[in-house]
């Protein structure tokens, strides 16, 4: 008996998916399949195929029987593939290539600092034309200038291989239509639109949930669950008008997830779940718009949101620290890697997930 998981639920396409997996002969030797409703597919009473009998691994059969290209990287052959497919010339590394963001456009929401500014920064040094910051100040401030300056120097002294810039817009996440017109307007200017990160957010200070006044939930629940769809439509319309497709990375937090230990914050934590769910339903709305929508889940890191309690309340650095596995709190530019990677075609095959960078918090 062999089980396959399965996403297509009809009986031709479970009969190609089997002859890939198992090998041409699969299909004859099929036994019963059950579960129509589910995604689990159980084959009974079948014929060993060839390969089990002789004890092959199916990794081998797997690389002789592959299934008909669906797909292809945007790079053509990498990895694997293009180790075996003929050719004498000189041989390159592509594993970088794939990270790089050369040319695209992006509009990261609450980049006038803390972490959408450092993600901002990451994807002009991954190669970004041009990464447009949103946030709430008329004019950026004095880090957002500094770093803006970085990357012109970084431009000049790399000889061409940076080429990209920050640009700077003021404008309320709350506000759809002002939102919806910030895409258009960068849509105009550069004629696409690739990535869009929804960093914004706000968070208030402990209260008794059984208290919680209804005016201070709206106005979490506004910026941190209506802003960022606002933010991810703003972007991801500007995607579908130019049909390059794109990735959308929505910014929830672990606090979607679990709850911080010996902390009153029901809002936050709300506005944040929602945030999970939000990325899955427009990830399964717009895959096939290629565009990928997925969530990452910062744990405890160091910026003026989580400032606004350790500089007042420094027993909290040990308390939070101690809650996960390294024993510290994050940097902001420990999520370089993983913004970087889930807005690039290094990153293809990942929508509607969720991704937990939390020093291990949610572990436990
Ligand atoms: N720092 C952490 O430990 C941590 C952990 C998990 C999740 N997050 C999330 O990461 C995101 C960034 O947080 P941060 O730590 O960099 O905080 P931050 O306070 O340093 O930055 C948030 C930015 O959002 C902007 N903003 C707030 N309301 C806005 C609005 N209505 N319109 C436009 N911009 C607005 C702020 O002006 C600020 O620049 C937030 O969504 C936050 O919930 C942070």
């Amino acid at each position: 008996m062999c089980k396959a998981i399965l996403a297509p639920l009809n009986r031709v396409s479970i009969r190609r998916q089997c002859a890939w997996r198992f090998g041409a002969n699969a299909t004859s030797t099929v036994g019963t399949w059950t579960g129509t409703s589910t995604r689990t597919v159980t084959f009974a009473g079948a014929a060993p195929t060839p390969w089990l009998r002789r004890g092959i691994s199916s990794s081998a059969v797997l690389a002789k029987d592959p299934p008909q290209a669906q797909s292809e990287s945007p790079l053509g052959k990498i990895g694997v593939a293009a180790a075996l497919a003929p050719s004498s010339g000189a041989v390159k590394p592509t594993l970088w290539s794939e990270f790089a963001l050369r040319d695209r456009v992006a509009l990261v929401s609450g980049a006038n600092r803390g972490l959408g500014l450092e993600m901002a920064l990451a994807l002009v040094e991954a190669g970004a034309r041009a990464v447009y910051c949103v946030d709430l100040p008329g004019r950026p401030g004095d880090g957002w200038v500094k770093v803006a300056e970085y990357v012109r120097r970084m431009v000049a002294d790399n000889n061409g291989e940076v080429t990209g810039r920050l640009e700077y817009v003021c404008a309320d996440v709350r506000d759809q239509k002002a939102m919806w017109k910030v895409g258009e307007e960068i849509g105009e200017r550069e004629g696409r639109m690739d990535v869009c990160v929804a960093a914004a957010g706000i968070s208030t200070s402990d209260m008794d949930c059984l208290e919680y006044p209804a005016d201070q939930f709206e106005q979490v629940i506004s910026v941190n669950t209506n802003g960022v769809l606002y933010t991810a439509q703003a972007a991801g319309r500007q995607m579908a008008r130019f049909g390059n497709g794109g990735s959308i990375i929505l910014i929830a937090s672990m606090s979607g997830s679990i709850t911080n230990k010996d902390h009153a914050c029901v809002s936050y934590n709300t506005s944040k779940s929602a945030v999970l769910q939000m990325g899955r339903s427009m990830a399964c709305e717009l895959g096939r718009k290629r565009i990928r929508v997925n969530t990452l889940s910062p744990g405890y890191i160091y910026t003026s949101m989580t400032a606004a309690y350790l500089d007042t309340q420094p027993h909290f650095l040990d308390r939070w620290s101690k809650l996960n596995p390294l024993g510290r709190i994050g940097r902001p530019d420990e999520l370089r890697g993983v913004i970087t990677w889930l807005a690039s075609d290094a990153s293809t095959f990942c929508t509607g997930s969720d991704i937990l960078v939390s020093g291990g918090h949610h572990a436990w």
